[in-house]
């Protein structure tokens, strides 16, 4: 009798072998393909003969899950209200952004709540749990602590007594199963550890909180193979180098994903940022050739920020065309409708594009302001400084019209714009506004316009040299 117990499993997608190659086909990663053991059934024991179940109809009882909010309002913002009870989330993020701290942080404030919340560490001990939550200030709410990772014991442990509330298991990498033969953090054994978490939660109502780490491309290594069978994936991510995180929904199944949360990560733990937009404006920037603001919708809540481009002659054969917090494909189309329609030649020059305080936008809305910005920096042309700008902009170098106009100009007159850029179709009767709207049909009237303002760089730098003599 052949057996095939011994198997070869991609560690990225999961794809499955017979024998090992150095490229996985499905992903096309390389080097990523490890012996597992599937063996899970004893040999010899006959497969169990099913249990009848009753098919019910989709007309029923429904109730709405009752949800227990985490006392961080920007945790609970992005998850939809509060932890549902028994349901799932992976927390996933690059090591080191925070992670840990926003989890202790979410356990500590269950617990004075006066819930039961357990954090179980198999990364760290649970003298370095403490000593974080010693500087969080945190050390006085009865969270309870281990420092374990076998999946056998952990359940057995939070299965006696009370139910907790919360579970946080930090990270789901480092646990192991005995149910699976494979070594701790290969993907048999991240998917068999989930398995159990993710049985135990549906069995006990706790809400269970796994925490997952990123590889470098973004995914989210092993646990991408259970992002499926969890509830809610959460990333959370910031550039090293700015104190903004940003926790956003993946995947939810309780609520909207198009949310973000905003924190700022002090010396002291994460600060909750609930007006976003003061962190991405700064005043020293505005009204600086190649600055727009960009009014944008993070989910439901309107986002003002600041677009940063830098046009200037290349050295290279092939210019540099580098972005950041924005979608490279997006930047060359509007550089291409620049060149196609406006008039504007950029072959010759270096394109850089910067979105302020680490934000990462998808919205095409923010086409314009980029546009904007990148034409002010060419033309030396300062945009006005109370001005903001939004709306798509198409192919044809047409200015379409985006959603949420009001909320946007709302958000702008609040933070003392006095002006909006905005597309021409879209222009709504605005009627509590109170911002001036220019309204374009075309990009290239918005180019012609920043163009008449600019000052050519050597007439500019010969006044400067006049000014400083
Ligand atoms: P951590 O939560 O351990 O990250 P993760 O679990 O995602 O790997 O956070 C680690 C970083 O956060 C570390 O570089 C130090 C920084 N930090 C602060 O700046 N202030 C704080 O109060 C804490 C606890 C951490
Ligand atoms: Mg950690």
């Amino acid at each position: 009798m052949a057996k095939h117990a011994q198997s070869f499993v991609c560690q990225n997608c999961g794809a499955a072998y017979r024998r090992w190659q150095g490229k996985c086909d499905a992903c096309g990663e390389w080097n990523t393909i490890a012996e597992e053991n599937a063996a899970a059934r004893a040999p010899g024991r006959p497969p169990r003969k099913g249990r009848l179940f009753a098919l019910e109809p989709l007309a029923g009882e429904a109730h709405e899950a009752p949800r227990l909010s985490s006392g961080l309002p920007e945790l609970d913002r992005v998850i939809g209200g509060g932890f549902v009870r028994g349901s799932v989330l992976l927390v996933g993020g690059d090591p080191g952004i925070g992670k840990s701290t926003l989890l202790i942080e979410a356990a500590a404030a269950l617990a004075r709540a006066g819930h039961r919340a357990v954090y179980i560490s198999g990364e760290e001990a649970v003298a370095q749990v403490r000593l974080r939550a010693e500087r969080l200030a945190l050390s006085e709410a009865s969270v309870e602590l281990a420092a374990e990772t076998s999946v056998e014991d952990i359940l057995a442990t939070l299965s006696d007594g009370a139910t907790p509330r919360l579970v946080v298991i930090d990270s789901i990498q480092t646990m192991w199963t005995d149910a699976v033969d494979s070594a701790p953090g290969t993907v048999t054994q991240v998917r068999g550890a989930a398995q159990a978490l993710i049985r135990f939660a549906k069995r006990s109502g706790a809400a269970v909180i796994l925490v997952g780490h990123v590889t470098k491309e973004g995914q989210i290594a092993g646990p991408r193979v259970i992002e499926h069978m969890v509830d809610a994936v959460l990333s959370f991510e910031g550039e090293g180098s700015h104190q903004f995180r940003i926790l956003r929904a993946v995947k939810n199944r309780f609520g909207p994903t198009d949310e973000i949360g905003v924190f700022e990560m002090t010396g002291t733990g994460l600060r909750q940022v609930a007006n976003p937009s003061e962190l991405f404006l700064s005043d020293r920037d505005l009204g600086v050739p190649g600055t727009a603001v960009f009014a944008g919708i993070e989910g439901t809540r309107p986002v003002l920020v600041e677009i940063q481009a830098l046009v200037a002659p290349s050295a290279l054969g092939t210019p540099r065309r580098a972005v950041v917090g924005w979608d490279q494909n997006r930047l060359s189309m509007v550089l291409a409708v620049l060149e196609a329609h406006c008039g504007v030649r950029l072959a010759t020059h270096d394109v850089y594009l910067n979105v302020a305080g680490g934000l990462r936008i998808q919205e095409p809305a923010c086409d314009l302001a980029a546009a904007a910005a990148l034409v002010s920096s060419l033309a030396n042309a300062p945009l006005p400084a109370d001005a903001v700008y939004f709306g798509e902009v198409s192919l044809s170098g047409a200015v379409r019209p985006v959603p949420h106009s009001t909320a946007r100009l709302k958000e702008a007159a609040k933070l003392g714009f006095a002006r909006a850029i905005v597309p021409e179709a879209g222009r709504e009767p605005a009627a509590d506004v109170a911002l001036a709207l220019t309204a374009v049909g075309a990009l290239t009237s918005l180019v012609s316009d920043i163009a008449a303002r600019g000052v050519p760089p050597r007439r500019a730098q010969a006044r400067m040299a006049r000014q400083d003599g």
